[in-house]
């Protein structure tokens, strides 16, 4: 059977793309595309990212600092979990973590190494206010005020995640957390106070980390703190509670930082991928990701819950007013995606909604995390879908990394060229994108060094830095000196 071949450009065209004013394909690789369609291979593709592209590596607050009990600072959820029995793999905990609330200055160091220039990390909301709400902690934005001024030193740019998951426990005890709708309005007044404090110093924000995976994970499933199983009726509830805590923190940046300042969520989107890249395939995953993040990329962007996603939901539909999805829906700056992997290979279909979900089958590969399945073409289609259902002019990759391993070799060497295999083939598919003109303007590599990983404890290492949890030593992986060519060639190494 003969495959009709189409350039990308002509493809593109197909797919509706080039009437969204997003097939900017380079002059030079464009060149290169057409020697490729017409099978000169003496050209080789460019695999530069655009000049000015931001590389950083990101982190969060329970996952690395430690001193949980230091400077005011009050409990969190994830500290009241992890230290609940059966809870955590390894039966560990964040109490020390990678030390990085001492040992911050070395690890700028290991950033400018690498050559970044962003440092994407969260603020721990419980030290700021230990109890949720009230009275600030007046040391708690110091140590943040400190890591700032450090970055600034090393001309490193903050990029700060309000909220990556650590409520303080306060709020749960009091008002059930993300259950009740006091907890957005206390996400604002927090929200406001960290725009107010560090508006000179910061100039972009993320609202909310992955709002999907704390809604299940943390209230559905009860894998992650606080660690609920609530009734999908609850769960709509709680998932609407956070996406208006995002709306919410949006207008508290807005009416409380500098002006300029810019802010967005950081979100792991539904990733639908077109099984097949053909037009019909493409269309289908556009619809898919639009229904499958309907309770938040979608309510977010449109200010409206789809309605497939209302009439599933039924009598557990979220109850909201009109004004709330005007909140929910205020105007951001930019998307940020958490990229790991695709979630669904879509395949167009004459049915009800337009396509089909292909299960996986049990052959597809992982990588050491058994979730993790390997998919590069993920972070070409995620921003790509996000720019064109939504016209989002703004995007960064908030995180994209592997866990691995990283098992020293005899020469004491962590080879971990796994890790560097999928970073190579993810970057390459995010390179793609830019030289289509997807406007994705950064990347923040997951992570830059090994943390607490969640229910996984200390057994999924992220990092591009080996750290030894007793000593807290840092030690870099190859993955290392990978990121770091790649960011000083600003191209795929
Ligand atoms: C996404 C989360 O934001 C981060 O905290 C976590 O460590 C990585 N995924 C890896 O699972």
């Amino acid at each position: 059977m003969a495959f009709k071949r189409f350039s990308r450009r002509q493809f593109g065209r197909l797919a509706g793309w080039s009437a969204l004013g997003m097939s900017m394909l380079s002059a030079k690789s464009s060149t290169a595309q057409s020697d490729q369609a017409t099978g000169t291979q003496n050209q080789r593709l460019s695999s530069d990212f655009p000049s000015g592209f931001l590389w950083g590596t990101a982190t969060s607050a329970y996952q690395v600092e430690g001193a949980v009990n230091e400077d005011g600072r009050g409990p969190s959820i994830w500290d009241r979990f992890a230290h609940t029995p059966g809870t955590i793999a390894d039966n560990s905990n964040g109490d020390t973590a990678a030390n990085h609330y001492h040992l911050y200055k070395e690890d700028i160091r290991l950033m400018k190494e690498l050559g970044t220039k962003a440092y994407r990390f969260s603020i721990a909301w419980p030290r700021v206010f230990p109890e949720g709400a009230g009275s600030p902690n007046p040391k708690g934005l110091d140590f943040y005020k400190r890591l700032i001024d450090e970055l600034s030193a090393n001309g490193i740019e903050p990029f700060v995640t309000l909220y990556h998951w650590d409520l303080p426990q306060a709020l749960q005890d009091r008002v059930g957390g993300w259950t009740s709708r006091d907890t957005p309005k206390a996400f604002a007044d927090y929200a406001a106070h960290v725009a107010k404090h560090l508006g000179d110093r910061v100039r972009h924000f993320f609202t909310i980390n992955e709002c999907s995976r704390l809604v299940h994970l943390g209230h559905g499933l009860g894998a992650d703190a606080p660690g609920l199983k609530l009734p999908q009726s609850g769960l709509n509830q709680v998932r609407h509670h956070v996406a208006l805590g995002h709306g919410l923190a949006v207008q508290a940046i807005r009416a409380h930082g500098r002006a300029g300042t810019k802010v967005g969520p950081a979100e792991n989107a539904v990733s639908c991928i077109p099984a097949i890249e053909t037009p019909p395939n493409i269309r289908a995953a556009e619809m898919a990701t639009r229904e499958l993040n309907a309770g938040y990329l979608t309510v977010m962007l449109e200010g409206k819950y789809t309605e497939a996603y209302l009439a599933r939901s039924g009598q557990d539909a979220p109850k909201f007013t009109a004004d709330d999805l005007r909140v929910i829906s205020s105007p951001i700056d930019f998307v940020g995606l958490n990229v790991y992997m695709p979630d669904h290979y879509v395949v167009a279909a004459d049915n009800e909604r337009g396509f089909t979900l292909a299960p996986f089958p049990a052959s597809f590969p992982h990588m050491k995390a058994s979730w993790l399945r390997p998919g590069p073409e993920a972070i070409y289609w995620v921003p790509r879908h996000v720019a064109k259902l939504w016209n989002v002019k703004s995007i960064y990759i908030t995180e994209n990394g592997t866990s691995g391993s990283d098992q020293p070799a005899p020469d004491g060497t962590i080879y971990d060229v796994d890790r560097i295999m999928y970073l190579r083939n993810y970057l390459t598919q995010l390179q793609r994108a830019t030289s289509e003109g997807v406007p994705v303007l950064g990347y923040f590599l997951w992570s830059l060094m090994d943390n607490f990983e969640w229910s996984d404890g200390y057994e999924q290492r992220f990092g591009i830095y080996h750290v030894d949890f007793n000593t807290k030593r840092r030690t870099p992986k190859l993955s290392a000196s990978f990121y770091r060519e790649t960011i000083a060639r600003n191209a795929v190494v």
